[in-house]
């Protein structure tokens, strides 16, 4: 029987591993996982379309990723210290050894890959050599990057096992074992369909959170955002509401972005070789090296810290020496000074494709503000808060490593990337304590996740989920915005106002101004206190018990309801980590104004967090941290 708008058709999908998400690590997931479970039943779902879902859906200009002759324990310290020295080595070890065979496999799908000059017709794999933008990236042409590694995963899966247009509100538990997934529930956004799955094993792989906090963009440009808006937190928010633990969800990653378009600076700043300048024309990370001492000690081997390049550009912008430059001309000067005019043709070409790539909008301000970077320079802005794991910040949540690292017994409890609740996996952002993976890596580590699926799969044979709780109220409780808008539409004259249901757009802004006013958001210039967090997190509360008010007028306003709630959780989650860390550990993406100092004594640890879900409540607590791979720690920044 076909439903209709409030009275969903129930459909039953039973299946061996269920993969939550379509982006990069739920892609690498679904090839891994099919390689070593041929018969198994795999069923992925999204919430978008497959092709261009994720963070890499419009593409990406650089893979950041690539560790080519470089050593594992290399790319550890590098993110140990970009990440100010709390990180899981066992988790970025693994990632930094199996993340160049992704790449290898993206090349082979068709993924054009930057070569240096004498090695351009020879495959990464056989010895290619690739145009290294930095360190760790390397240069692609990366408009169809997702739509290429999509289809591998379609290829294996078959795609009659891959159902798009379902977002997923909730995971859910098994009736008999405690702690153990069986499944999930998730609403169509196309059709009058309500999904529930049974599953022997799930992958929960369904983004970071954008949009928590009020964004710079407003008025017309309201939605833009660096990552992308559709990232609503789901993965922190349904793992946790399971009671899977979660792991240094105080941090943040603040991207400093061109202003206003968000587009990428890691071009600029590695393959351009540009600098960033205060209003004033000075270098102001050189200006201020002696302000990053004070955060010290890191790895004198690494490169400054991203949220201390954060802290010295703030400095600047308090100070009244805004605004912060991209003096791309110089840059580009330099550059030219050895090419023929052809080749400098080319460069301004690479210039646009590099946003053209991966960030149109910029490069629509740009034509639109008239900006040519060969002769104006841009401004830069750090941007709103993000929550994420898989690039420059790293909470999410707490999971078993790999065994054969030598780690500390509680950091591996038998299959690798499952996380505190038995058959429950992740992998990208979803994974805490571990950054720097970014779109080749979050690939790898589903790849990894995927693997440990099968055999958990195999250990757990004769496991038949049954559904914790009844799917009749389940259901109900997920229509519930619904209901409401069904119940109140007629009691107004202009259906957007009415006393009795909140537009989810609305409760969104509600939050957003709470956490920028309370949470350490643009407007205090990232600054909170004990007092503001204990006021915030009364505001917060108030705003969960009314989101039980939204509205939705249709599927779509039915998930964006749904996405904001999760987006309260998780926003939950990150105001709970900064006020138990009575510290300050990443200058430039927060302060703790009431506790500005690095404190390596009391808070060189994890601080990692759980709801009890019997009884809602919410516990804070420290793990202890260990070093795997040795690190060079100095009192000095290098420069
Ligand atoms: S993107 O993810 O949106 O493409 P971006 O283009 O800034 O971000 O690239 C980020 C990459 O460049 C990361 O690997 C980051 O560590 C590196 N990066 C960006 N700026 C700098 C810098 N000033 N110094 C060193 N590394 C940088």
């Amino acid at each position: 029987m076909s439903g209709t708008f409030g009275n969903p058709e129930i459909v039953d999908v039973t299946t061996d591993i269920l993969i939550i998400g379509g982006g990069m690590a739920a892609c690498g997931c679904a090839y891994e996982a099919r390689r070593w479970a041929p018969d198994a039943k795999i069923t992925l779902v999204d919430k978008a379309a497959l092709d261009r879902s994720g963070a890499v859906a419009m593409g990406l200009s650089a893979i950041n990723t690539y560790l080519g002759e470089q050593k594992p324990e290399d790319y550890v310290r590098m993110v140990s210290a970009d990440l100010m020295g709390i990180t899981r080595d066992d988790l970025v070890y693994d990632v930094g050894r199996h993340v160049d065979d992704s790449v290898h496999l993206f090349e082979e799908w068709g993924l054009p890959i930057w070569k240096d000059k004498g090695s351009e017709d020879v495959l990464l794999k056989d010895g290619g050599k690739p145009v290294r933008s930095g360190r760790w990236q390397i240069m692609i042409n990366g408009e169809g990057y997702k739509t290429i590694v999509a289809e591998a995963a379609k290829k294996a899966l078959g795609i009659e096992n891959i159902i798009e247009r379902c977002f997923i509100v909730k995971l859910l538990l098994d009736e008999k074992e405690p702690n153990r997934i069986a499944g999930a529930v998730g609403l169509s956004v196309r059709e009058h369909k309500l999904y529930v799955f049974k599953a022997n094993t799930v992958l929960l792989v369904a983004g970071g959170a954008v949009n928590c906090f009020r964004p710079r963009s407003t008025g017309e440009g309201n939605g833009r955002t660096w990552y992308p808006v559709w990232n609503a937190g789901s993965t922190y928010a349904m793992a946790a509401e399971v009671g899977a633990e979660l792991t240094m969800m105080e941090n943040r990653f603040v991207p400093a972005r061109f202003k206003d378009g968000y587009g990428p600076v890691g071009a600029w700043f590695l393959l351009f070789k540009s600098q960033a300048l205060n209003g004033f024309g000075e270098n102001y990370v050189t200006k201020n090296a002696h302000m990053l001492a004070d955060f010290a000690p890191y790895d004198k081997a690494a490169v400054v810290p991203t949220c201390l390049r954060n802290h010295a550009m703030l400095h600047e912008m308090k100070e009244g020496r805004g605004p912060i430059m991209m003096d791309t001309p110089t840059a580009m000067k330099k550059l030219a000074e050895t090419m023929t005019p052809k080749e400098i043709k080319h460069l301004e070409a690479e210039a646009w494709e590099d946003f053209l790539d991966m960030c149109i909008g910029q490069a629509g301000v740009w034509a639109g503000m008239n900006i040519r970077p060969e002769v104006t320079a841009s401004e830069l802005m750090p941007t709103e808060p993000y929550l994420l794991g898989s690039h420059s910040g790293c909470c999410g949540i707490w999971v078993s490593g790999p065994e054969d690292l030598n780690s500390p017994a509680n950091w591996k409890w038998g299959y690798n990337r499952m996380t505190t609740v038995k058959g429950l996996f992740t992998a990208g952002d979803g994974v805490g304590a571990s950054g720097h993976k970014f779109s080749s890596g979050s690939h790898a580590e589903g790849r990894i996740a995927g693997k440990n699926m099968v055999r958990f799969l195999r250990d757990n044979k004769g496991f038949a989920p049954a559904l914790k709780g009844d799917i009749k109220a389940i259901a109900e409780e997920i229509y519930t915005p619904v209901r409401n808008y069904m119940e109140h539409k007629d009691k107004t004259t202009a259906e957007d106002v009415n006393p009795n249901y909140i537009l989810p757009r609305m409760l969104q802004m509600r939050l957003q101004k709470l956490m920028d006013e309370y949470v350490a958001g643009v407007s205090t210039y990232y600054n909170t206190n004990a007092k503001l967090l204990a006021q915030g997190l009364h505001l917060l509360t108030m705003l969960k018990e009314d989101s039980k008010l939204m509205r939705a007028k249709d599927l779509h306003e039915l998930m964006r309801a749904w996405e904001n709630y999760h987006r309260i959780i998780t926003a939950e989650a990150h105001l709970r980590h900064i006020q138990f860390r009575e510290e300050t550990r990443y200058p430039g993406f927060f302060y703790r104004a009431d506790f500005p100092k690095l404190d390596e004594a009391n808070w060189k640890c994890f601080v990692n967090s759980k709801i009890d879900v019997a009884t809602g409540e919410w516990t804070c607590f420290k793990v202890p941290h260990k070093d795997l791979v040795e690190k060079h720690y100095s009192g000095q920044a290098k420069h």
